[in-house]
């Protein structure tokens, strides 16, 4: 969407809010022996106090009020019984809607102890999100978002999982345009004033190909090797961007 009003910002703010303090909620809770269902079940309370709904529900009767995706499981995992473990890579993703505005935000977490090279791969992916909303401003080019993400994922030696791209968001969870985790030559889409996005770069440490997995949903690496992913819903403006998901 585009923000043309200040109730269009106030809405998309709250909502953001609560999906950042919902998915800090959750991560601040993940513990070992916890099932990926009790973690989800934490964030659906959290979002049921606040008033707001699971976008994963409302939009694509998705089996979860939040993506909860451990080790080669990219995105949209099913929350479910596989119990978390120590050193496993978690990844929660919160999006969710209220009074028809939606917001998206996700994390990776390692559950200690950390592998270094897990942390490795943590550190990049979460710096690829940070490098790219720094470039984000009206009148430039969409395409200078995944420039800035393919750079940080060559320089950290890791490939990117291309089928993933952030999104435009705010009037439902996915929109127009597409912003992709990698330079895309003679795209000449331009960011424009008010225009909600997410940012989320996907990092794998093997190929970066990824499979649907046999439940339908879950997205797997093809190699089974590790991925991060890190995501923020921002505003773009000319003074540069408005994070939407990030809390204090
Ligand atoms: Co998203
Ligand atoms: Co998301």
């Amino acid at each position: 969407m585009t923000i043309e009003t200040d109730e269009d910002l106030q809405k998309l703010l709250r909502i953001g809010r609560i999906c950042g303090e919902t998915l800090r909620y959750m991560l601040s809770r993940v513990e070992p022996g916890m099932s990926t269902a009790q973690l989800d079940a934490l964030g659906a309370a959290f979002l049921r106090q606040h008033n707001a709904r699971s976008a994963p529900i409302l939009a694509y009767r998705f089996p979860g009020h939040t993506c909860i995706s451990i080790n080669d499981e990219a995105a949209h995992g099913i929350p479910g019984n596989r119990v978390i473990q120590p050193g496993d890579l978690v990844n929660v993703d919160v999006s969710a809607e209220l009074e028809g505005y939606w917001a998206d935000t996700a994390a990776t977490l390692i559950v200690p102890p950390a592998r270094p090279e897990a942390e490795r791969l943590c550190r990049f992916t979460r710096q690829a999100l940070d490098e790219a909303i720094k470039v984000v401003r009206a009148g430039r080019p969409l395409n200078l978002i995944g420039k800035t993400v393919e750079r940080i994922a060559r320089r950290g030696g890791y490939s990117i999982i291309r089928e993933l791209p952030g999104h435009g968001v705010g009037r439902h969870i996915h929109e127009k345009p597409s912003v992709f985790n990698f330079y895309r030559r003679g795209d000449r889409t331009l960011m424009h004033e008010g225009l909600v996005i997410t940012i989320e770069p996907f990092f794998s440490m093997g190929s970066g190909h990824i499979f649907t997995d046999q439940d339908g949903w879950t997205l797997r690496t093809v190699d089974r090797s590790l991925s991060a992913q890190y995501e923020h819903t921002v505003i773009v403006t000319s003074d540069g961007p408005i994070l939407v998901t990030e809390v204090a």
